[in-house]
């Protein structure tokens, strides 16, 4: 260590409670690259920064090969191929072989994976599938109606919404929903049997889907194995990674928090509400504003240098890991006017980091915001006296598991 060089500090800052702390926003501006220490115990190079976190997340010198989880480290929503039990990506993923790719590798694995399962998620087809999940959300709020007020929006809403919608992507039977969340939570448990449990886990999904995929060879459809089936007639697409990809939408698709946190923001911005309320046309708007300005982690996946390189006036060698974390790099005044502020009537193109930025760009971006845009908007629209039931610094957080957010959020209407 040089003499210039400042003590290293452990991250996060303080417990995560739904806000950033005022000193990593500040750090934003005055010094979006620093070392600390993360919770697992490993240094790593901390990215705040929006042109820096934008750098780190698309550029192939900052690989996901290698990315660990630690505890938080991911995102809702966020892919999971690379944790808990699945097999280890070769030493030099660039000479994978078709067959074994995952889309968590970099390079030329990826990218030709990430065509081939992408071809499901073509906007229309997401569009398409619009009524479904109108439908989905008013069945669960009018039970939610039924047996309130009050009502806990996480697990009325909140859990189950993404889970039934996966799960009808991917023509799960009903019976075996219950089943398939249970694999996905130990997948995605961060308790001390969780090693053992996730390995367990995700064998047993992947002979579970396995068996699916097998099934689904005699029956038509239009659901997401169907589609890759299809796709597979005129590639290499090999079945462990249609299981691969139907693991990574299952579990990356699994819990939007982005609804609750939302609701959060929104109640907060009383002004912003209430315009909402009276104007449902500014919802795409105001989904928008609620990805990028609602933090649902202080941590993110932790990536490698491949090669030494500077960044934000620091030397990175290569090996060292760098987190670069969406949420504070969305708070940059390099890519938003006062970036504190929450905002409707922000430009169209709001250039959010919250589903990533580059080749690992969310696959399920269209389908995260369309399941945001429907829950909140039928919230509001069916529970117009929608309003918390406890002070919203006390609403509790999760801490035990690899995704953040809200553990409970009980409201009346
Ligand atoms: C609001 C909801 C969502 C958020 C905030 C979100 C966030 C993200 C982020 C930040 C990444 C990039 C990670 C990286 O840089 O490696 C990502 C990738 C991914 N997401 Fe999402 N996601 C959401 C919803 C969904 C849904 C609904 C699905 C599935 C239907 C999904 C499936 C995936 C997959 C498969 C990837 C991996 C893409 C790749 O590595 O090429 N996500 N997501």
């Amino acid at each position: 260590m040089t003499v210039t060089e400042e003590p290293i500090r452990d991250y996060p800052f303080e417990p995560f409670r739904g806000e950033l702390p005022q000193e990593l926003l500040k750090m934003v501006h005055t010094k979006p690259v620093s070392r600390v220490r993360i919770p697992d115990g490993r240094v790593v190079w901390l990215v705040v920064g929006y042109p820096e976190a934008s750098l780190v997340l698309s550029d192939p010198r900052f690989a996901r090969r290698n990315a660990e989880l630690v505890p938080d480290a991911q995102p809702q929503g966020c892919p999971v191929q690379d944790a808990g039990a699945a097999p280890e990506p070769p030493a030099d993923a660039e000479q994978c072989p078709a067959g074994q790719r995952q889309l968590s590798m970099d390079g030329k694995p990826h990218h030709d994976l990430r065509r081939l399962a992408a071809r499901a998620f073509t906007a229309r087809r997401i569009e398409a599938y619009r009524p479904r999940v109108q439908a989905i959300t008013d069945e669960l709020i009018d039970a939610l109606m039924a047996a309130g007020p009050p009502g806990d929006l996480v697990s009325g809403l909140v859990v189950p919404l993404p889970v039934i919608v996966t799960c009808e992507l991917l023509s799960i039977p009903v019976a075996d929903r219950d089943q398939i969340a249970d694999w996905a939570n130990d997948i995605m448990a961060l308790t001390a049997h969780g090693q053992a449990a996730a390995a367990k886990a995700d064998a047993e999904l992947r002979a579970y889907l396995l068996r699916r995929l097998t099934a689904r060879r005699n029956e038509q459809g239009e659901d997401l194995l169907g589609s890759w089936l299809s796709t597979q007639a005129g590639s290499d697409l090999s079945d462990a990674e249609i299981v691969g990809l139907a693991i990574a939408v299952l579990i990356g698709g699994r819990e939007i928090s982005s609804t609750s946190a939302g609701i959060r923001a929104l109640f907060q911005h009383p002004t912003a509400l209430r315009r909402l309320r009276e104007d449902p046309s500014l919802l795409p708007a105001a989904v928008e504003e609620i990805l990028r300005y609602t933090s649902v982690s202080p941590m993110f996946l932790v990536q490698t240098v491949t090669e030494d390189i500077e960044l934000g006036g620091h030397q990175l060698r290569a090996g060292d890991g760098v987190m670069a974390v969406p949420w504070a790099a969305n708070r940059h005044d390099a890519a938003f006017a006062e970036p504190d502020r929450f905002d409707l009537d922000r430009p169209q193109n709001n250039p959010h980091l919250t589903f990533g930025f580059g080749p690992h760009f969310c696959l399920g971006a269209a389908l995260g915001r369309l399941q945001v845009e429907i829950a909140i908007g039928t919230l509001l629209r069916r529970m117009p006296g929608l309003a918390p039931v406890t002070p919203l610094q006390d609403l509790p957080w999760r801490d035990e598991r690899i995704n953040c957010g809200l553990a409970e959020f009980p409201v009346t209407w």
